[in-house]
């Protein structure tokens, strides 16, 4: 008995009729909902707008397809009143009296559910006409007191959304007679403050967002809700999930946001597919028929690295005699580079057009100018850019991101460790940097996709046809108050253009320029602490990372360790530093060897100090020979504190050899950083108590042997050529 009561309770809250089966048959079906949209351009927005209605399964009638737009700029409210003009002509012709009619704005608006649950929702509001709602009143402030009051929700309507019968909506905007350029806003306004006319054509506002979402002034009462890989927007002031998401006012990148996730459009997990026309895909061609692309090269500041960039650039795959080169240098310090690069690669490359630090061209003048080449080259389909700084590891970018097939799109890139990245997931009111909901999701790999922001910077791709449409403004990069990368990333979202970042592959990192310093010869010897992915890529051997697991460790003699260590271009650029450098020495610094009764053995050297090269040592001790000590010998723990650190020359008629010594240390390391029979004949070193001599040393391999009391040792005399070593004595 109680239980039937509740059971009746239940069906009459959901519907007010006599039992669920009833309910069922009164149900609008949803062939009768109409959806009417006004829609001048086919911008991405409305792309946006078609893909979601057509997930829902919704029918879109679209208006003024072959019209020109005459009510203000698109992107702005003003006006509206070509959009009733066009509403009145099309329901004029309408002959199914029962049908219900959506209309709505497209440009900014998504749909985040279907039409059984609008329709039921439209049912329970009990009004012929249903407004979306407003908590601003505009464009006329005076009328608010003409308003009628509301308990709760929202007072005020917007006409960018309504849902009602055909008839009552005819019958609404029966009396438009103004023009084109007039507020639509303000006519329905009018009509709903008038309470004969609100009575009459039975209108209402759907104060709590059961079906219209507006952002405007709404933005902290919606959240995004994630549930089984879908998402819906939420209004958590009133609890509602609104089914017509508008991004109205100055809230267009919050809808573009929440187009993220309308699914089928450009969803996380299955990438932008249905967005534009599809993806392009570049297999099989012939090269002769790969895209044109100009690639815009850009060295603002002192950058480390610069030349495993070039070498770097030189593998992207892609025919070289499919693209042109602008490189803007602003810094002499990489003039060098610049053109070792272009001597040996450059004639590979169908162009090259470089300009340098002699032209004093500024960032947004050079690449004002180096876009509007590919804008003027007819034979130009895409512009992309490369600053300097960015570390583009995976080889196939540019195909992938051709591939995307959209007008913007630029992959994600991020700094290792940090939550940087190259873009932004919101903005600020003042149009700087907002941290979205899911920028972390993203920036860490755990929501994948292509995603439509409001910023990116340093690495993207544009469709050059872009360039010769919404973006035929010269100067994109200049602004009175913002950056250059701000005042584009601007300027397009101002054209309607959406920009995407794509994090569905991983594509590589950005090197930091903080603390670079130009005061040596190869100042990337530095960078161990502030860009240690890039120093430990180009300065640590290959095979250091297997030692361990592929057992590359050799004992050539008891106790003596020897296995890969630093590259050949970590040796070189070392020999090269000191000798550079220049002020060896033989005897000031090396009363560190004892022989016997604590003789001097000089060696001709210079200590990493000298070279203000003493913090980096230490670290790539702690980093890297510290974990191979403490496993090779057991129980011995280091901080490598206060190690002696030196380079050693060995020349024949300079100092060829070292006498039988120990060495003030725990334990040595013994760098050897050149190739014997290459650069110098002879060298080696002999430990006497087991007459045990490594003799065929071998360039970035390290020896590493205790130091005292047991491993007595000499350095075997050089017979020709000059020898070079680095040497540590750890724990002294
Ligand atoms: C839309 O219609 C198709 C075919 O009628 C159906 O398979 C699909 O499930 C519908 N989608 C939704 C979201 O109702
Ligand atoms: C609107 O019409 C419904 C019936 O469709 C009625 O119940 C309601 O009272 C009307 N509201 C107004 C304000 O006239
Ligand atoms: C690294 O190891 C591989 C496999 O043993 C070898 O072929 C390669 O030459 C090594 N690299 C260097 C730089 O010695």
């Amino acid at each position: 008995m109680r239980l039937q009561r509740v059971l009746l309770f239940l069906a009459l809250s959901v519907c007010p009729l006599f039992s669920l089966t009833n309910c069922e048959e009164q149900r609008v079906p949803e062939e009768k909902l109409l959806i009417v949209t006004i829609a001048t351009q086919d911008t991405e927005g409305f792309k946006r707008f078609l893909v979601s209605a057509k997930h829902f399964n919704y029918t879109v009638k679209v208006l003024g397809r072959r019209e020109k737009w005459r009510a203000g700029d698109y992107m702005s409210a003003t006006g509206g009143g070509q959009k009733v003009r066009l509403l009145k002509e099309a329901l004029q012709e309408m002959k199914n009296e029962d049908t219900i009619i959506l209309f709505t704005d497209s440009y900014d608006v998504v749909f985040s559910s279907g039409p059984k649950e609008l329709l039921k929702k439209f049912q329970q509001a009990k009004h012929k006409v249903v407004f979306s709602s407003e908590s601003l009143i505009w464009p006329d402030r005076h009328l608010e007191d003409k308003h009628p009051h509301v308990t709760e929700g929202n007072r005020f309507l917007g006409s960018g959304g309504f849902i009602g019968y055909l008839p009552s909506i005819r019958e609404m905007v029966a009396d438009w007679k103004g023009e084109d350029s007039d507020s639509d806003q303000l006519f329905f306004t009018n009509i709903y403050i008038d309470p004969a006319k609100r009575k009459s054509i039975n209108i209402t506002v759907d104060n709590k967002c059961r079906m219209f979402q507006n952002l405007h002034g709404a933005l902290g009462e919606v959240v995004l809700k994630f549930e089984d890989g879908r998402v819906r927007a939420r209004n958590v002031l009133y609890d509602t999930l609104p089914v017509v998401v508008h991004g109205n006012g100055p809230t267009k990148l919050q809808i573009n946001y929440l187009g993220n996730y309308i699914p089928n459009i450009w969803t996380f997990e299955t990438g932008c597919t249905a967005c534009n026309e599809g993806l392009l895909p570049l297999e099989g061609l012939q090269e002769s028929e790969y895209p044109l692309v100009l690639i815009g090269i850009f060295i603002q500041k002192p950058t480390p690295f610069v030349t495993v960039f070039f070498e770097r650039f030189l593998k992207l795959q892609y025919p070289k005699n499919r693209l042109k080169l602008f490189i803007h240098n602003q810094e002499a310090h990489h003039e060098s580079q610049v053109s070792l690069f272009l001597k040996d690669h450059g004639s590979l490359y169908q162009d090259v057009r470089v300009s340098g630090p002699e032209e004093e061209m500024d960032t947004a003048a050079s690449r004002n100018l180096a876009i509007d080449v590919c804008r003027k080259d007819e034979g130009c389909d895409y512009f992309f850019t490369l600053d300097i700084e960015v570390v583009l590891k995976n080889e196939n970018t540019l195909k992938i991101l051709i591939e995307q097939n959209l007008p913007f799109v630029a992959p994600m890139i991020t700094r290792p460790g940090r939550l940087w990245s190259n873009f932004w997931g919101a903005l600020s009111a003042e149009g700087y940097y907002a941290r979205s909901e899911d920028y972390v999701d993203i920036v860490q790999g755990r929501r994948v996709g292509v995603w439509n922001v409001p910023y990116v910077s340093s690495v993207y791709l544009l469709k050059a046809s872009l360039l010769r449409s919404e973006l035929t403004d010269f100067d994109l990069f200049n602004s009175d108050i913002l950056d250059p990368d701000m005042a584009f990333c601007h300027n397009i979202r101002k054209q309607g253009v959406f920009m995407f970042v794509t994090n569905m592959q991983t594509f590589g990192r950005i090197v930091s320029i903080e603390t670079y310093q130009t005061s040596h010869l190869h100042n990337d010897l530095w960078q161990i602490f502030e860009n240690p992915v890039d120093w430990q890529e180009r300065y640590i051997h290959e095979n250091y990372t297997y030692i361990m697991r592929d057992k590359l460790i050799e004992t050539p003699c008891p106790d003596v360790y020897w296995f890969p260590i630093f590259s050949d271009v970590a040796c070189d650029h070392i020999v090269e530093e000191m000798e550079h450098f220049g002020k060896w020495s033989g005897g000031d610094n090396t009363d560190v060897r004892i022989q016997g009764g604590y003789e001097n053995v000089p060696t001709i050297d210079i200590h990493m100090n000298q070279i203000n090269f003493e913090k980096e040592w230490h670290k790539f001790l702690l980093e890297y020979i510290a974990p191979i000590t403490e496993k090779m010998y057991p129980g011995y723990y280091t901080k490598c504190a206060t190690p002696l650190n030196f380079v050693v020359r060995y020349k024949p008629d300079e100092q060829p050899l070292l006498a039988p010594h120990h060495d003030a240390s725990t334990f040595t390391v013994n760098i050897a950083l050149n190739s014997k029979e290459v650069d110098y004949q002879g060298g080696g070193c002999r430990f006497l108590r087991y007459d045990c001599s490594i003799e065929a040393t071998r360039k970035g391999w390290t020896l590493m042997h205790p130091g005292r009391l047991t491993h007595y040792h000499e350095g075997l005399p050089t017979t020709g050529g000059v020898r070079y070593i680095a040497v540590s004595f750890v724990d002294p």
